[in-house]
């Protein structure tokens, strides 16, 4: 049987990143597959927050979710800490994961800063509740941006760690589901710097949130050089920020990117911004009103995320009395 889990991380505003690399395909993904999708908010505090903010940001990107056109009723949606079960197979997992292993994170290297040994222990050991979260539902794929990678293949390590120690197949190996033209939207600042939730400039992404002057100003005011665009992908690909646009331009209109180019070669950036700002705006729009809508209404917006945590939790809860069983954890 074939699942599907995902997730993000209510921290700051969800962006065209996230959009582009993720959410969209889930939005495809959910016609052919059983899914679950997930607000990993307990991924959220291994950062610097405020209780108030997340509890808002939780709901928001619930709400993005449902506004992008993922159905609540078909799917299941929820946040992380209400079902119990991600948290308890963390910790038999965290007791299968060999520090070598969490030692090559890229990613916590990068959150850790210089700094490391004032890093807490939950940022380090990160991707070991991400393994739990996927393998809890036994989920067999797992659509992300590129930047989750290395995540996956360490959820399938810890999986294979598993299976190896109990002598049986008992967690399916997730495959990555990297998909679409967009897999690393790059920032609309520097092109070689991933677009992100924490980059302390804001005109560094696109938010979901963002109204049409703003979406407008930032594309206008994304950094570009001088040149036309070019007539081959070896060119572009030579230029970072023109890359990114026209990346950015391709999977809004769910094209190649030398289909862009075969349309747009030896326009000047100034007009193929206008060309975009329409697209993104058109696109974006839409999705944002109806964010607005949903926000309106927060008791309806919990009462959704309780409903996909009752039937995540009953999958959640098969799962861990097997694993219980399996490690030798008593259930009296
Ligand atoms: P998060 O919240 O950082 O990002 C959510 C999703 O957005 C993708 N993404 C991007 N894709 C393209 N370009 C970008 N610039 C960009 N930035 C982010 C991410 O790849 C991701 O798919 N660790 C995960 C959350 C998580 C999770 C999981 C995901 C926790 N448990 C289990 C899958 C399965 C994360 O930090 O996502």
């Amino acid at each position: 049987m074939n699942r599907i889990f995902s997730g993000m991380q209510p921290t700051h505003q969800l962006h065209l990143g996230n959009y582009l690399g993720a959410l969209r395909n889930w939005v495809a993904l959910q016609k052919d597959y059983e899914c679950i999708f997930c607000v990993v908010d307990m991924h959220a505090i291994t950062i610097d927050h405020k209780p108030d903010v997340l509890r808002e940001n939780i709901r928001e990107v619930t709400a993005a979710y449902i506004a992008a056109g993922i159905d609540p009723e078909k799917n299941i949606l929820f946040n992380q800490s209400a079902v119990p079960g991600h948290a308890e197979l963390n910790w038999v997992f965290a007791c299968h994961t060999p520090l070598g292993w969490l030692n090559r994170m890229t990613q916590f290297k990068e959150k850790a800063g210089k700094h490391r040994e004032n890093a807490v222990l939950g940022l380090y050991a990160y991707p070991v509740l991400m393994a739990a979260d996927i393998l809890l539902y036994k989920a067999t794929h797992v659509p992300v941006g590129e930047d989750q990678k290395q995540h996956l293949e360490l959820a399938r390590d810890i999986g294979g760690a598993f299976n190896r120690y109990y002598e049986r197949e008992f967690f399916p190996l997730p495959e990555p589901q990297i998909l679409g033209e967009a897999t690393r939207v790059m920032s609309l600042r520097d092109g070689t710097k991933k677009m992100s939730k924490s980059d302390e400039s804001d005109y560094s992404r696109i938010n979901l949130t963002d109204d049409p002057d703003t979406i407008a100003l930032k594309i206008r005011k994304a950094k570009t050089d001088p040149e036309p665009l070019p007539e081959t992908i070896e060119e572009l690909e030579k230029r970072p920020e023109a890359d990114n646009l026209v990346t950015i331009m391709a999977a809004l209109t769910g094209r190649a990117r030398k289909d862009v180019l075969a349309e747009h070669a030896g326009s000047q950036f100034s007009g193929f911004k206008g060309a975009l700002v329409d697209v993104a705006v058109a696109t974006l729009g839409p999705m944002t009103a109806e964010m607005n809508r949903l926000l309106g209404d927060k008791a309806e917006i919990d009462r959704i995320l309780k409903r996909g945590a009752e039937r995540a939790g009953a999958i959640a809860e098969e799962t861990m009395n097997e694993v219980k069983d399996i490690v030798g954890l008593l259930r009296p």
